[in-house]
């Protein structure tokens, strides 16, 4: 598996395996969520992890300036999982950034608690 940037090229691979995720990933692969999100990935970093042409999953970033660099999303493949690509691609954002802060933004406690991160905060919606 190799893990590499991201370039628009990926984007039907990407937007299909969002899509084999399911309604919880719906808001990024339908319409109009996918042309918002195209416009998202230009504005990030992303990685892509690809066994020959097979799209095995990715992650995404932005980098808050100096002041940490945040994960948004991340998402292996299911048949994929359990092979550290994960951590894999966490470790590529890292590599990217050396010296900075890197926080990932969790939809999954468990995982990032297993892979020993240490907690920083949470995230709130703000409904005014
Ligand atoms: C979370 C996810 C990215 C992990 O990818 P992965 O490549 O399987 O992760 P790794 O191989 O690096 O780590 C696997 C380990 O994490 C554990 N793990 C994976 N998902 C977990 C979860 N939801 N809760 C607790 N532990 C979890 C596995 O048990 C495994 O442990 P082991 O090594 O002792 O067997 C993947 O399960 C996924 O894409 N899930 C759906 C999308 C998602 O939830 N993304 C994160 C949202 S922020």
């Amino acid at each position: 598996v190799t893990i590499r940037e991201y370039t628009p090229a990926d984007n039907d691979d990407l937007f299909l395996l969002m899509w084999e995720e399911g309604p919880d990933w719906q808001s990024y692969w339908a319409e109009p969520g996918r042309s918002q999100y195209e416009a998202a990935l230009r504005g990030s970093l992303a990685f892509v992890a690809y066994d020959g042409t097979e799209l095995c999953g990715y992650v995404r970033c932005r980098d808050d300036d100096g002041f940490g660099v945040h994960i948004l999303d991340l998402l292996v493949k299911p048949s994929r999982r359990g092979n550290a690509l994960g951590r894999a691609l966490m470790k590529a954002v890292a590599n990217h950034y050396p010296g900075h802060v890197v926080y990932v933004h969790s939809d999954v406690d468990p995982y990032y608690e297993k892979q020993g991160f240490t907690r920083a905060g949470s995230i709130f919606e703000v409904k005014l």
